[in-house]
């Protein structure tokens, strides 16, 4: 039964998946990004399709592209736009993944002019972001909430904290100690934890990381 995607268990649900990085606007022609490709939010979001759901896709720039009819896709650039969009649509969803990798800060001012080179140093302030995924965990009311953690170090306990904090059912560590792993890979290294158990994982590809995460969510929702 466990990956089985044959069988729409999903069908009637609706998810909403958070992916790619967001662009935090320095002046008109510049930006403070990552390198996150949107990859794993892709993979999920047509892994949750392909199990009868209806998606709802929010993705910071991305080259990843998706034609599945049951995936409505939301594009947009700033973690305070994507913040904008999930609470559209948050409400309505009994599952919300969120895979994207969002700015912490963003400058304080956007220069409305290209910033001319002079100094020999430049500072620009930043503030923090708003947490959009601590925000759906204060709002849950139905949702069967999934984040996603990336840590380089203490990282089981990291997650945990997260898990905690933003008041999750699961969350999914991202190991970048393993080669092959993580942001610009077309592989991950994971481990799901909730706050009774952990499950990990082998190195495979982000369309098989995306089954796990299904297959994971629904082994814990239909139970
Ligand atoms: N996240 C979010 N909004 C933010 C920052 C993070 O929704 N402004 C979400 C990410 O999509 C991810 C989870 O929170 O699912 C954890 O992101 P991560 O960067 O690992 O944790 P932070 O809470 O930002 O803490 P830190 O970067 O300091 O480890
Ligand atoms: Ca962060």
């Amino acid at each position: 039964f466990f990956n089985n995607v044959n069988s729409k268990n999903l069908a009637g649900k609706t998810v909403l998946v958070t992916a790619g990085p967001t662009y935090e606007a320095i002046d008109p022609v510049r930006f403070i990004g990552n390198h996150s490709s949107g990859k794993m939010g892709f993979s999920i979001a047509e892994e949750a399709a392909k199990r009868g759901a209806k998606v709802i896709l929010i993705s910071g720039p991305s080259n990843q592209k998706t034609e599945n009819p049951n995936i409505e896709i939301h594009r947009l650039t700033s973690a305070k736009e994507m913040f904008e969009e999930v609470f559209k649509h948050y409400e309505n969803c009994d599952i919300a993944i969120a895979s994207a990798a969002v700015a912490d800060y963003a400058p304080k001012e956007i220069a409305k002019e290209k910033i001319k080179k002079s100094d020999d140093s430049l500072t620009i302030e930043l503030v923090k972001n708003p947490d959009i995924l601590k925000t759906m965990g204060e709002r849950k009311t139905k949702q069967f909430l999934v984040g996603f953690a990336l840590e380089t170090q203490n990282e089981e306990e990291n997650a945990k904290g997260k898990l905690e904090k933003k008041n999750l059912d699961a969350i999914v560590l991202n190991s970048l100690k393993d080669e092959g792993a993580g942001f610009k890979n077309d592989t991950n290294k994971i481990k799901i934890i909730t706050k009774t158990e952990m499950q990990e994982f082998n190195l495979k590809s982000k369309d098989e990381v995306a089954k796990d995460i299904l297959a994971f969510i629904e082994s814990q929702i239909l139970k």
